[in-house]
């Protein structure tokens, strides 16, 4: 009813305005003197300390949080991570053993592929921990232990505020992590989660370019084909863009590593080809920056339709890209979280042009609980 959505169109457009929330409460009781630590996994240490390798299963947007995790983790903890497709995983014999830990990923805590593969992670006697939206959900019972993050119940089927959720607790995670194994600076990480529990107020200021955001998805609402482009943890950004807009407007859409363009994919381009440009921070020693802005140039010379998602004052991309959404500036590893939201309202926005419904797309289901 209206009444359940706030006041507002959908439960999606709901759900987008409640990231900021989403994020803050993932972040509630989970630090203490600038040190992260998830009272959830007390009880854990030795484990958390034994691992040699983790393995993170999700499915469609849970595997995009997962992605990220791995850079973030493998970044700040230095275990290697692997990420897989939960349905990947189950049937193809993975190695795993008591050594490893398998993170799994899911909203719903419901979804019967990743229900089976944390299943068979158990029977190969590794450790599991579940990062989980739903309070007592299968998933999260049958884990060792569970990270929930609070973003609230989400009705709509495509995930929004869950995501930035679960990008938020894996980060945690990882930051729990690395004080346990001993692979950060104090110093260094107390600035990593002064930057994580910055984002909700950061996260807010993005929302008010909704009307903006609108205006391009309307004027864009007879398109065939939209791609999507990221480095680093903005790949997983450019497959979520281009989810986001499948499942919604039911427009053929593809992400991309950017660095994989001319290994195939700038073929596509041709004139008028529009490409969504996830375009990190240019601070920072080791900023992809520069890399980001040739591809740009590459893609603008064959004559695409650049749209950028850049850090406000980021001058360098203005004289290749038709349109610019902000992002207040933050390190690497924060922009994921701010820059999803100018995607998921593009994708709702233009599914909306096109009178479609946006919470229940066509075909889907909210939680995948059969195969
Ligand atoms: C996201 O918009 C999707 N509808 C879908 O990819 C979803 O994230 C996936 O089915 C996983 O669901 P879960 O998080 O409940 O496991």
């Amino acid at each position: 009813s209206a009444a359940e959505k706030g006041g507002w169109s959908s439960f999606m457009a709901k759900e987008i305005s409640e990231q900021p929330e989403a994020v803050a409460n993932t972040l509630l009781g989970r630090s203490a003197d600038g040190a992260v630590h998830i009272p959830e996994l007390d009880g854990l240490d030795d484990t958390l300390r034994g691992i040699e390798r983790i393995v993170i299963l999700g499915c469609g947007t849970a595997a995009y949080a997962g992605m990220i995790g791995k850079y973030a983790i493998e970044k700040w903890a230095r275990i290697p991570v692997e990420v897989d497709l939960s349905h990947e995983f189950r049937y193809r014999e993975p190695v795993i053993d008591e050594r490893t830990l398998v993170l799994s990923i899911s909203q719903s805590g419901e979804t019967m592929d990743t229900l089976m593969a944390v299943k068979y992670a158990i029977e190969a006697g590794a450790k599991t921990i579940s990062i989980c939206n739903t309070q007592g959900a299968t998933i999260a019972r049958e884990s060792d232990a569970v990270i929930y993050t609070h973003a609230g119940p989400e009705v709509a089927v495509a995930s929004t505020k869950a995501l930035v959720a679960q990008v938020t607790a894996v980060y945690l995670f990882g930051l729990h992590l690395a004080r346990l194994r001993g692979t950060l600076g104090t110093a260094e990480a107390s600035v990593l989660l002064a930057e994580l529990q910055a984002v909700p107020a950061k996260l807010a200021t993005v929302l008010e370019q909704h009307a903006e955001i609108r205006e391009l998805a309307h004027w864009m609402s007879d398109t065939r084909s939209v791609l999507f482009l990221g480095r680093h943890v903005g790949y997983p950004v450019a497959l979520e863009g281009a989810l986001k807009l499948k499942e919604l407007a039911y427009i053929h859409a593809e992400g991309f590593a950017a660095g994989e363009l001319k290994h195939g994919p700038i073929a596509l381009i041709e004139p008028g080809q529009p490409v969504f440009v996830v375009v990190p921070s240019p601070r920072g020693a080791d900023s992809l920056h520069p890399k980001v802005v040739s591809n740009i140039q590459e893609i603008r010379a064959r004559g695409a339709r650049v749209l950028a998602i850049a850090e406000a004052g980021d001058a360098s991309v203005l004289p290749y890209a038709d349109k610019v959404f902000t992002i207040p500036p933050a390190s690497a590893f924060f922009e994921p979280l701010l820059a999803f939201a100018p995607l998921q309202i593009f994708a709702m926005e233009l599914a909306a042009a096109k009178g479609l419904d946006v919470d229940q797309p066509r075909n889907l289901a909210k939680s995948v609980t059969v195969e």
